[in-house]
């Protein structure tokens, strides 16, 4: 660790976590390398592909665009903590049902990405889910399932039959 490595707290899945960090350490990495938390993926690590996506006190970000010790003080999800808090079981079982997902390489950025729309509530066009979700790439689906996940979950919670 180098001399100007920073002490950061921050709220990782509800546990208060403290530890030292490389000043340009990204915070996907910080939670893939330093806390085991490789559900967030890493693709291009420019902000384009979307597979790092986590959330920051309450909205998703990239990972791949903050760095750890920008962190501090603040709050991050991640998969892990939004599938054991069971918020985005329906999603998860909705991309299983419609074969959603092939590599699952894209998977937990697509599930935060989806969720984020459908907590704004209602149930959005197709082409609405599909704009929504043009900053998440997969490379295996074609995304037509994945549309159909998303729609078919945010009918249910929206009421709607399915
Ligand atoms: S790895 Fe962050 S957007 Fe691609
Ligand atoms: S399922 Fe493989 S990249 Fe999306």
């Amino acid at each position: 660790m180098s001399e100007d490595a920073v002490d950061i707290a921050l709220s990782v899945n509800g546990e208060e976590v403290r530890e030292t960090v490389e000043p340009r350490k990204t915070l996907v990495d910080f939670l893939r390398d330093d806390l085991g938390l490789t559900g967030s993926h890493v693709g291009c690590e420019h902000g384009v592909c979307g597979a790092c996506t986590v959330r920051l006190d309450g909205a998703i970000v990239r990972g791949c665009l903050i760095l750890a010790a920008q962190c501090g003080g603040h709050r991050v999800e991640t998969i892990e903590g939004l599938s054991d808090a069971g918020e985005i079981t329906d999603l998860q079982a909705a991309f299983q049902a419609r074969n959603a997902l092939q590599c699952g390489y894209c998977t937990p950025g697509m599930l935060l990405a989806a969720h984020e729309l459908l907590r704004r509530g209602g149930v959005p066009s197709r082409a609405g889910i599909r704009e929504y979700l043009s900053g998440n790439y997969c490379r295996c689906t074609g995304y037509q399932a994945i549309v159909d996940a998303v729609e078919a979950v945010a009918q249910a919670r929206a009421g709607g039959q399915r």
